[in-house]
């Protein structure tokens, strides 16, 4: 029976590259899309860019353009990227766009009619300069547990602690520096607390073979015990200015990202169904009897298993099928990190050479179709790759190919080689269901640990019979050409097994054996007698540990300061699904920092532009203090820096690493008085901790004329303030 499936993958958000993390769920989706594709299913895939929200606004602010323009440029670069990892989606839109406008307020406009929308007055954090309303993860202040400076809105990266941002002690906004004032304004809310999406909820949610059973416990303790109501109602509007779709009737009120983003799924799919004449109710209808799939990773969960569906519900849609949420990516056991270099964006993967299919096949030799996080370990990935792709898979063609075409031809065995096959290589066709199971139930990492046992033993067949003996002695020529027609047939069916993850090696794998595209179906029978094979050429290279290496080197940024540290925004925290507001801010925020004010314009004599104005209150935010250097050392290993003791008197001894050692001696330091930036946060740096900033002039590269370390008139002592 033929299925109509449709499946999505998450919408990454249109201010980010893609990097690895991301290719875990769209390379994923595309195994299992590929996969039902060529079981003869009609299934479509499609995706889009999540464009809306303030991070994305306030990002084209600061590049100096429009956020119409941002979107459509980062839309190019993230369709590269897929299609440089063959993630072949069947459309790939934009949320920005007039069908997905269309759903929203279709959508909304029902929840309404059903009496599940409600206007209520909220008070929030408010930034008086920039004139808008902030996001948490825009207000930073002191922690109000352990009082750590430059913490954002809703958690402390330094004690871990979650609040609200009324609790920071002495808030700014991280757009403008200005202190925010709480001011309160109508907001829109989608009922969930209301009895009815609970009832709905409860059953949808625990409904037979839905969920993966922990994607099902985690919406059990969301939901909370029968009788309880531990759902609140959800705030799906934001104030302008806001870079969305205004809420028709509401005049100044938007969409809330995340209202919308999910109904971009609806949105691309109408635009395909549109541009290819299908019939969008058939997948979307009340009625629909086609499958609906969404996979995402697990820190979504609760946008795509409670309010996605209550909200499709409720508008009078078809709710999805299932939801398949994966596992987060660490690189060699750690979170992604720049400063080791693992976090690698897809771009940089592509233009340092290195193959995708590589990846594709880790990826997959790891994801089981559960929430657990997934490692890409980069020394087991070279070995992986060479052993089980090189070493194991395409070693079978490489063979017995140059016999075949030397020795006969380029043409298999005249006579009946089905008998001989099943005698001699048993259960590799009878394999096929089996596999095609564990497809469906995404555990690609059983999917090819069968495969790889069968090219084992496949393998084991080429060591008995070694056709390199059989070619140097005198009537074995029969038995040579059985054995490596035997070969190609078995290379064949390992082909198809591979197909979905492989898909450019196998369309390569084709050419060579000279056969149509390889549907799953084409496992059930061998090669015709006499069949014509084209000559074969190295369809994989190795990995090269050097290759990975450059990658890395590549994604590494320097920590290496050209004068002194500069802050670098953290890297993204991405452990436990986490509750959807700070979702959506955390995420969108920590992939585009908060804007820097752009230069003024002027000249500033040989130092370039000057920064744009300040007041007073920012700069007394600086606690700039003399100190003495009392001590100076060279750093192994670092060509531009010096470390540096300095003596604040009272205030102790700092640690402070100085790239200034292309103008000092460090036994010319010793003693000598500086200024220093005391409240700087702490920075690991490869060499230890540097707690701060000495200050240097220098010329715009930071280069010529040369660098010159700033000193008080004789008199001041280590530990004065600067102002
Ligand atoms: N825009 C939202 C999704 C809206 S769906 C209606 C979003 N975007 S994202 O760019 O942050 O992430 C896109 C997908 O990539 C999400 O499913 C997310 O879980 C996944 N991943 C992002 N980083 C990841 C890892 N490091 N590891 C695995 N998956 C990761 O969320
Ligand atoms: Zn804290």
């Amino acid at each position: 029976m033929t299925r109509k499936i449709l499946v999505t993958s998450a919408l990454p958000y249109a201010n980010g590259a893609i990097h690895l993390g991301h290719l875990v769920e769209y390379i994923q989706t595309d195994i299992w899309t590929r996969f039902q594709k060529m079981r003869g299913h009609e299934c479509w895939f499609v995706c889009a860019d999540d464009t809306h929200g303030t991070p994305i606004m306030l990002r084209a602010e600061k590049e100096g353009v429009t956020p119409e323009q941002l979107i459509a440029r980062v839309h190019a670069e993230h369709s590269r990227d897929f299609a440089g990892f063959h993630v072949a989606f069947d459309n790939y839109h934009t949320t920005h766009s007039d069908e997905t406008r269309y759903y929203a307020e279709d959508i909304f406009g029902k929840l309404k009619a059903a009496g599940l929308i409600e206007v209520r007055s909220i008070e929030q954090y408010y930034d008086p300069v920039k004139q808008m309303f902030l996001p948490d993860r825009f207000i930073k202040g002191e922690c109000p547990k352990c009082g750590a400076k430059d913490q954002y809105g809703d958690a402390c990266e330094s004690c871990g602690a979650a609040y609200a941002p009324t609790d920071l002690k002495h808030p700014y906004s991280a757009v403008s520096g200005a202190k925010p004032v709480l001011k309160s304004s109508d907001h829109y809310f989608f009922k969930l607390s209301d009895p009815r999406c609970q009832a709905f909820l409860r059953q949808w949610t625990q409904h037979e073979a839905r969920l993966q059973p922990e994607a099902a416990n985690k919406l059990q303790e969301w939901l909370g015990a029968p009788g309880e109501n531990k759902l609140t109602d959800w705030d799906i509007s934001r104030d302008a200015p806001y870079f969305g779709f205004e809420i028709p009737g509401a005049p100044g009120k938007f969409f809330y990202v995340w209202l919308d983003a999910p109904i971009g799924y609806m949105g691309s799919f109408k635009n395909f169904c549109t541009k290819k004449g299908l019939d969008f109710d058939e997948f979307w209808g009340k009625d629909s009897k086609a499958e609906l799939y969404h996979f995402i990773g697990k820190d979504i969960l609760y946008f795509h298993a409670l309010f996605w569906p209550a909200e499709l519900e409720f508008a009078g849609y078809r709710t999805p099928t299932n939801v398949f949420a994966h596992g987060f990516l660490t690189v060699d056991g750690a979170k992604m990190s720049k400063s080791r270099g693992t976090f690698i964006t897809a771009e940089s993967y592509l233009t340092q050479g290195l193959n995708p299919e590589w990846l594709r096949y880790y990826f997959a030799a790891k994801l089981n179709g559960t929430m657990e996080d997934i490692d890409l370990n980069l020394d087991d990935f070279t070995q992986r790759v060479n052993s089980d792709l090189v070493g194991k898979y395409i070693n079978i063609a490489s063979r017995a190919a140059g016999f075949i075409a030397k020795r006969f031809g380029g043409t298999l065995l005249h006579g009946h080689v089905a008998e001989r096959f099943h005698a001699d290589l048993p259960g590799i066709i009878e394999a096929a269901e089996e596999i095609a199971g564990l497809y469906e139930a995404r555990d690609t990492a059983r999917a090819l640990r069968r495969v790889m046992a069968l090219a084992d033993q496949i393998n084991q067949y080429v060591d008995k019979n070694q056709p390199w003996t059989l070619a140097k002695q005198e009537g074995q020529e029969a038995k040579l050409h059985e054995v490596c027609s035997l070969l190609i047939n078995a290379f064949r069916l390992l082909t198809i097994y591979l197909k979905p993850v492989l898909p450019k090696l196998a369309q390569r794998a084709d050419e060579f054996l000279n056969v149509a595209p390889l549907h799953w179906t084409d496992a059930e029978y061998l090669l015709p007698p006499a069949h014509l094979i084209n000559p074969y050429e190295h369809l994989m290279q190795r990995i090269d540990p050097k290759q990975i290496e450059a990658l890395v080197a590549a994604n590494r940024e320097s920590l290496e300061p050209t004068v002194a540290p500069i802050a670098v925004s953290p890297a993204p925290s991405f452990a436990e699904p986490h509750s959807p507001q700070r979702h959506a801010q955390h995420q969108q925020a920590t992939a585009a920092p908060p804007p820097q004010p752009s230069p003024a314009r002027g000249e500033g004599v040989g130092g370039g532009a000057f920064a744009p104005v300040i007041g007073i209150d920012d700069f007394a935010r600086i606690d700039l203090r003399v100190a003495r250097i009392a001590d100076a050392q060279h750093v192994e290993g670092a060509d531009k820096l010096i470390r540096l003791t300095l003596d604040l008197g009272d205030g102790g001894t700092r640690n402070v690493f100085a790239g200034i050692k292309s103008a000092y001696d460090p036994a010319q330091l010793v003693g000598r008085l500086t200024v220093m930036v005391a409240n700087l946060a702490p920075r690991k740096m490869k060499f230890g901790l540097s707690e701060g900033m000495v200050l240097a002039a220098s010329d715009a590269d930071g280069k010529s004329p040369g660098l010159f370390l700033l000193s008080p008139d004789s008199g001041a002592q280590p530990g004065m303030r600067v102002k």
